[in-house]
């Protein structure tokens, strides 16, 4: 059976600040979604929340960019901004930057992740969702899943994998994309990803052309043309049979890897892997946080979510990216901590520039 999975998420409102999703905007998702599982406009769902987005897990049978599954979750994130709006939460309606849908989220604030596939015998996914971050977050896990063998041991000893994956990359500044076929191309494709301001991977597929992963690579200030919050992605996995196994999936995030955003999404932090019940940064807004939670998908129906990284074996990433994030810290508006100009365009300092312009003198 063809399903597709669907993760479409945006960021409603924030209680306090930027901090965390809260609960009644939640329970007004879960509602939402519950109508729609009842008339059959999707099999099932899971809403949860990373940190200040909203997360709305769908599968159904109408492949991606279905109009219909794309206008549930408009509404309900309008429904949940709603409520957001009621309770005075901050930015309440931050991501929905348009006030018409016309057919599809995309391009109108949320981020969008979505697959199908022909569900196997078993379907283990694992679904991330990262906040204050952005889209090209996922380069490094990503490679290290599908394309460094001493990550995941599958790529040698698993016959299936020993041919390796594609990846395809997106131009996220010139709206091209590029495919590299790894491992034959892996360093044509580090010189590109290893970039992820720019270069940012957005699925993964075998050899056999069937899908293995996918991202959200929508870029918010790109979309509303200055800035109004991070892009915060989402990222889907599938796991066993002739992919990486579940572990293997998880490793990359025991390294809290450097990623932009964090503070008014202007710096760098780690990205520090946490249970779903410590998702709400409130260190200088950080530090970037990533959620997974696993499924096993059964007739299109979502078994879980399990809270993969409520282990103690992520606690030693935990306390690096503390530890890293102290020391980061320190440099206070400094590079780089802060962002390099380029990637401060979008932010508010283009405004401070404009307003000393006059008081520069040629040298
Ligand atoms: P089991 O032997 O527990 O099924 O594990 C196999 C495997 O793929 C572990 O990565
Ligand atoms: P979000 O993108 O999560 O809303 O964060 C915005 C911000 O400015 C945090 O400091
Ligand atoms: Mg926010
Ligand atoms: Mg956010």
């Amino acid at each position: 059976m063809k399903i597709t999975l669907s993760v479409i998420k945006a960021d409603i409102g924030g209680w306090p600040g930027h901090s965390r999703v809260h609960p009644d905007c939640i329970e007004v998702a879960r509602k939402n979604l519950e109508k729609a599982k009842k008339k059959g406009v999707i099999i099932d769902y899971s809403v949860l929340a990373a940190g200040d987005d909203l997360q709305l897990i769908m599968t159904h049978k109408k492949g991606v960019d279905a109009r219909d599954i794309h206008k549930l979750a408009w509404d309900t994130f309008e429904l949940a901004a709603k409520k957001a709006k009621e309770l005075h939460l901050y930015g309440a309606g931050q991501d929905l930057l348009s006030n018409a849908f016309s057919g599809n989220v995309r391009g109108m604030g949320p981020g969008v992740a979505e697959m199908e596939f022909e569900e196997r015998k078993s379907e283990p996914v694992i679904v991330f969702m990262a906040d204050k971050t952005e889209a090209g977050a996922w380069n490094l896990p990503l490679f290290r899943m599908f394309a460094d063998p001493f990550n995941t041991a599958g790529l040698v000893i698993d016959p299936e994998m020993h041919g390796g994956f594609v990846f395809e990359v997106q131009d996220v500044i010139k709206h091209r994309k590029v495919k590299f076929s790894t491992p034959e191309e892996v360093y044509d494709l580090l010189a590109f990803i290893g970039a992820p301001s720019r270069y940012v991977i957005k699925r993964v597929y075998n050899k056999k052309g069937e899908i293995a992963a996918v991202t959200s690579t929508e870029k918010l200030n790109f979309i509303a043309g200055k800035y109004v919050g991070k892009d915060d992605p989402v990222m889907v996995v599938r796991a066993q049979h002739g992919l990486p196994a579940v572990g293997e999936v998880m490793e990359p995030f025991a390294f809290p890897h450097m990623v932009s955003g964090w503070m008014r999404g202007s710096h760098h932090g780690p990205m520090m892997p946490v249970a779903f019940e410590d998702a709400h940064p409130t260190r200088f807004d950080g530090p970037p946080r990533v959620i997974a939670a696993g499924f096993q998908i059964a007739n299109g129906k979502l078994i879980g979510p399990v809270d993969m990284f409520k282990d103690p074996s992520f606690d030693r990433a935990r306390q690096m990216a503390n530890e890293v994030a102290d020391y980061i810290r320190r440099h206070g508006p400094f590079e780089p901590h802060r962002l390099p100009l380029d990637e401060m365009e979008y932010t508010t300092l283009p405004s401070v520039e404009k307003k000393l312009e006059k008081r520069f003198e040629k040298i």
